[in-house]
């Protein structure tokens, strides 16, 4: 089985395409402001430690056993888990693919935003007042209208297929978004006070490392920026022929999307500063008020008011969200368009077309009030994906530990660094994701309450 490919099934053309795809998928709008502002939020350097930690211990792990199941039997989710557990483990692969169903359909919306900034921008049309701006493209018609032409886009992509949609895709996008990320990371350095931007950022607040809401949003930022916890790498990697080593692809897509999360916050810290937007990292609240505060409204207006070349920076920074999103979004796309392919024996068109109706259908509440869409992000993009790599960890650990063992094995042939892998996967995680699932389902409640109460 593990490696008689079902024949006529797409695959990845090079190890590098695939993972850049992985980068791709991990490193999107989480990185660049849901990093930012959490950790502002989180105490600074205090948070981004425990970042690293759940990203080294939990991440790591958890990523290489999703990699091992999509390599080991070749196909997505719901069949893989029928294939490996029996048929009790379908609905833990029908949770993924409803994960990536609610995930895109409000993080499209925010993608449509990012284009409307950038294009924008870049022609010189974006006013003085963001505020009444912003209100304006976030919700109703003309966000609709961005979120529809955002979701063509990924389904454009998806219906290509795997080696000449997301590879393709990634191999154009990537380097022009490191490139653009640097270009703005050099720039924020030319401004001044913005080391005082660096220090907050960098400078520990020791006593949120013991804050159980700080550790459990450091968690859930983890899940969300590394795409763990509904499959999309389970997916991604029952496309690999090739016998690499997992534990090593997983810590490299795991430290090329931490590099990236961390160079985003060199860019916003020392604007944040320069332009003495502290008040704009308000504390609590919802999307409304300091996700989307700081970066959409503050943010903008700050740089545009330096005059002709502020907006060339400005929209360069929402073009690289932009081409972040895209790369995130065609991953979250695929894991519902695997499942109906491979579940289904429905062709790759059709699925990504009947979906992305779906999820551009199902985007609309979003488009229109952002207290749901903030809900939508802290219960499917935080909760179920903690719940669904917990699920994860015990169908790997306790279900089907040997065969997944000897998958990694081709590639990892170190038999202790896969015992220490057993000993996480098992031991570590779970009772970790247990804690974390229950706050972050406090934090959900309460965006819920908030959502009715709107
Ligand atoms: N990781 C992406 C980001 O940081 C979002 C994303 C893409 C995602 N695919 C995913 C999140 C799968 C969870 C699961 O923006």
């Amino acid at each position: 089985m593990s490696n008689g490919a079902p024949s006529g099934r797409d695959s990845w053309g090079t190890r590098a395409g695939f993972l850049l795809a992985a980068v791709g998928s991990a490193v999107g709008l989480g990185n660049m402001w849901r990093f930012s502002y959490v950790a502002a939020e989180g105490g600074g350097a205090a948070f981004v430690l425990l970042y690293v930690f759940f990203v080294a211990f939990i991440g790591v792990p958890l990523m290489t056993s999703e990699m091992v199941v999509g390599r080991l039997t070749q196909s997505s989710p719901v069949v893989a888990l029928r294939t490996l557990g029996g048929s009790g483990w379908i609905w833990l692969g029908v949770l993924f693919v409803m994960c990536g169903i609610g995930i895109l359909s409000f993080y499209s919306v925010i993608a449509g935003w990012t284009m409307r900034y950038a294009v924008d921008a870049f022609r010189g049309a974006l006013p003085a007042d963001t505020t009444s701006y912003f209100a304006s493209v976030a919700t109703g018609v003309p966000a609709i209208v961005t979120h529809v032409l955002f979701m063509g886009i990924t389904v454009l992509i998806v219906t290509a297929g795997v080696k000449r949609g997301l590879e393709r895709a990634a191999y154009a996008l990537m380097p022009v978004l490191f490139l653009l990320l640097l270009g703005l990371a050099l720039w924020a350095a030319t401004l001044d006070q913005g080391g005082g931007g660096y220090a907050y950022y960098l400078r520990p607040d020791l006593s949120e490392l013991l804050n159980p809401s700080t550790i459990s949003r450091a968690a859930g930022q983890a899940f969300f920026s590394l795409s763990l916890g509904m499959g999309a790498l389970m997916t991604f990697a029952s496309y690999l022929r090739t016998k690499e080593n997992l534990g090593r692809e997983s810590a490299v897509i795991a430290a090329c999307d931490f590099g990236v999360a961390f160079i985003s916050g060199l860019v916003v810290f020392p604007i944040i500063f320069h332009f003495d937007l502290g008040a704009a990292i308000g504390l609590g609240g919802a999307v409304t008020d300091n996700t989307v505060g700081t970066l959409f409204i503050a943010m903008p207006a700050a740089v545009a008011s330096l005059g002709g070349l502020g907006q060339y920076v400005i929209g360069a920074f929402f073009l690289m969200l932009f081409l972040a999103a895209v790369t995130s979004s065609i991953s979250l796309l695929e894991v519902a368009t695997a499942a109906a392919v491979d579940g289904l024996r429905w062709t790759r068109r059709r699925a990504a077309i009947v979906f992305g109706l779906l999820i551009t259908l199902l985007g609309i509440p979003s488009a229109r009030n952002l207290n749901f869409l903030d809900f939508l992000d802290k219960f499917v993009g935080a909760f179920l994906l903690i719940v669904g790599g917990l699920l994860t960890c015990i169908f790997v650990g306790f279900r089907v530990l040997p065969q997944a063992e000897a998958e990694l094995a081709h590639g990892l042939d170190d038999s202790r660094a896969r015992h220490l892998w057993a000993v996480f996967v098992r031991y570590v995680a779970p009772p970790v994701l247990l804690f974390v699932a229950g706050f972050s389902l406090i934090a959900a409640i309460a965006a819920f309450r908030t959502w009715i109460a709107s």
